[in-house]
């Protein structure tokens, strides 16, 4: 079978590059999301796929799938025996079979290793040597047939693994594509941080000048967040404290909005393994702030007094292998490099990220950065300009390098 590598625009991600995923449609009315999802996996490196059974083709057509994921669809098993090369023992190409949607029907023939459509002849290849994941969508009472309940508690029980539906409109409904792409992340990144725990900070503070006004600063949280989750694809047990944004998180987030707040949280976690502090607190605090509104007609003065820095605090009673962050405005790269290391020993931290937020497409409120990170023996580490979910995954290689 011929393959073609289709490029994809809007890359997030190589986090599932160099895997194969099979792409199983069925004949539920959520196979017309089946185009987007694969090209949301295909925008993390995968490559799909696309199987359809004989119903899935009454809703949707291949050709569909074929110009989405780039590959021949596989609508029948031919000759070529198409489901040996996807998921047979040897020459497999394959590292997951994702069903989505997958009907009542796919869920109840598999349950009882029957296998008539290009789908289910699939998962019977593949079935305990490869990890399966199915997308339940189907009207809420053909979900809730006792039937149904029994088989995929059955196909749970062999290590099948299910998506919760949701649940909208009496219909058990695909999760969020974002949802399914996150599932498949998590079951194909390697878990080399599994039992360890850690803590990440993200996003700005604010200080108070009165009760209805404040400061704070450009953070968005992006890159701690992007962190946050890399850690926890690769089985970390992360908590992510998480100033106030707009940008939520998959991650399990307490969320603060002052620097007191944000001190006291990063404290109740000082037993973490790994703490990064990519978070932006709030470097002043205001030392005659007011309560009340104060009145708009007449100027007034507030005297900002620096913070302790967090880092400083949470280094005084943690054992935990501590990483800061440091930004810098239009400087050059010496000055920066220089900063950052100081500020590395004046803290004893163990590796500290440097960026220059000043510069085009870095830092704050932009989607991508370039970073250099530096240890105690005053190695770099230069991460050139990219998206910072890429950036995040090669932080967190740099930081397993340190660990043992
Ligand atoms: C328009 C339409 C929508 C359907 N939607 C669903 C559905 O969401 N879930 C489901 O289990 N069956 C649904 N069905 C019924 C299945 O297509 C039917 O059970 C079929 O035998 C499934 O075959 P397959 O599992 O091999 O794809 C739908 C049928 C039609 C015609």
């Amino acid at each position: 079978m011929m393959m073609h590598r289709k490029s994809i625009k809007g890359s997030k991600s190589n986090k599932l590059e160099g895997k194969g995923i099979v792409l199983g449609i069925t004949g539920s009315i959520a196979a017309v999301e089946s185009v987007k999802l694969s090209r949301e996996l295909m925008r993390h490196g995968a490559e799909v796929y696309a199987v359809m059974s004989r119903d899935a083709k009454k809703i949707i057509h291949p050709y569909a799938l074929e110009f989405g994921t780039g590959n021949p669809v596989v609508d029948e098993i031919t000759g070529k025996t198409e489901h040996v090369s996807y998921a047979g023992e040897h020459d497999r190409k394959c590292h997951l079979i994702l069903i989505a949607p997958s009907t009542a029907n796919t869920i109840s023939k598999i349950a009882c290793g029957i296998d008539d459509t290009p789908v289910t002849t699939v998962v019977s290849t593949g079935f305990g040597k490869i990890p399966i994941m199915i997308v339940p969508a189907m009207h809420i009472s053909m979900y809730k047939n006792p039937i149904i309940t029994e088989n995929i508690e059955k196909l749970e029980k062999h290590g099948v693994e299910f998506l919760t539906p949701k649940i909208q409109e009496n219909k058990a409904k695909l999760p969020e594509i974002d949802d399914i792409v996150n599932e498949v992340l998590k079951k194909l990144s390697p878990k080399d941080f599994e039992g360890k725990k850690v803590l990440v900070t993200a996003g700005p503070t604010i200080e108070k000048i009165d009760d209805v006004r404040y400061i704070t600063n450009k953070s968005s949280g992006l890159m701690g967040i992007k962190i946050a989750e890399e850690f926890e694809l690769r089985g970390a047990d992360v908590t992510l404290v998480l100033g106030p944004t707009s940008l939520k998180s998959t991650v399990k987030t307490e969320n603060v909005k002052t620097y007191d707040e944000m001190l006291r949280a990063v404290i109740s976690h000082k037993d973490s393994d790994i703490a990064i502090f990519a978070a932006a607190t709030s470097d002043f605090y205001v030392d005659n702030s007011l309560t009340g509104k104060t009145p708009s007609s007449k100027s007034f003065n507030i005297t900002l007094r620096p913070h302790k820095k967090i880092i400083e605090e949470f280094s005084k009673v943690s054992k935990s292998f501590i990483v800061g962050f440091k930004a810098e405005h239009d400087v050059s790269e010496d000055e920066l490099l220089r900063k950052a290391y100081d500020r590395l020993q004046k803290f004893d931290m163990d590796l500290i990220v440097a960026n220059d937020v000043g510069k085009k497409m870095r830092g704050f409120e932009t989607k991508t950065n370039e970073l250099f990170i530096i240890d105690k023996s005053k190695k770099i580490h230069h991460l050139p300009l990219e998206e910072k979910e890429k950036l995040s995954k090669k932080i967190v290689d740099v930081i397993k390098k340190y660990l043992n």
